[in-house]
């Protein structure tokens, strides 16, 4: 992955008749945000591990796995063992998202924790250490097309003021709204890594659209 503003197109706004097209297209992209729903944890259903595993075998680029699933505990290892590059699970959908976080380092992926827009961040911020990257939701988890939520920002000041302070390199990711007028925003507040649906799918020219996300991205992050 390159260093700078990391950018992971999410699937879920791609077509899904010719995924491996789909992940192949987009060769400007650090890697590709593939969302796994339950219809339970939210009310909307995608695919489970058969699927991730078909993207996994054909996708030329990292697989940043998004579990928006009841039962993390359960279900996340699994997710792991296909040997994707990272797993986010729900702190909302997991009794211990610490150990949850040791047994996916323990498989060999990156352990990620996602947080919906209405859970506070304080009481993760001592578990920080146990992770690689915190997801903050910019909308409410379970479909694409969303606008997005500017009063998230705190809570990446404060992931990022914590993670400075525990001195680990801990990913900043935002999903949900990222598009040309909102991912300076959310880089000013010091997410790093941004997944984007319908902005980089919905665009006729994908790679210039990550293109332009990248640069929107390193603009803010230089102020
Ligand atoms: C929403 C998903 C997102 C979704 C984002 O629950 O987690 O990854 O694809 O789509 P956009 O970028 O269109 O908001
Ligand atoms: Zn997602």
């Amino acid at each position: 992955m390159s260093s700078g503003p990391r950018i992971q197109p999410s699937i879920l706004a791609a077509d899904w008749a010719n995924i491996q097209h789909e992940v192949e297209r987009i060769h400007a992209a650090d890697g590709v945000h593939v969302d796994v729903m339950d219809n339970h944890f939210v009310p909307n259903l995608t695919f489970g591990p058969q699927m991730v595993e078909a993207v996994q075998r054909v996708s030329p680029i990292p697989l940043d796995v998004h579990l928006m699933i009841s039962d993390a505990d359960r279900w996340a290892p699994g997710y792991a063992e296909l040997g994707v590059f990272s797993v986010t699970f729900h702190a909302e959908a997991s009794l211990d998202p610490a150990a949850l976080a040791r047994r996916i380092r323990g498989i060999g992926a990156r352990a990620s924790l996602a947080l919906k827009p209405g859970t506070a961040v304080e009481p993760y911020l001592e578990l920080l250490p146990e992770f690689d990257q915190v997801l903050v939701m910019t909308v409410e988890p379970g479909f694409g097309g969303q606008s997005f939520m500017a009063d998230m920002m705190p809570k990446l000041r404060a992931l990022r003021a914590a993670a400075e302070r525990h001195g680990i390199d801990l990913w900043l990711q935002v999903d949900g709204g990222i598009a040309l007028d909102t991912i300076g925003i959310a880089a000013e507040a010091g997410a790093d890594t941004f997944v984007a649906g319908s902005s980089v799918y919905g665009a006729a020219d994908v790679d210039a659209a990550i293109a332009g996300l990248r640069e929107a991205a390193s603009a803010a992050h230089a102020h």
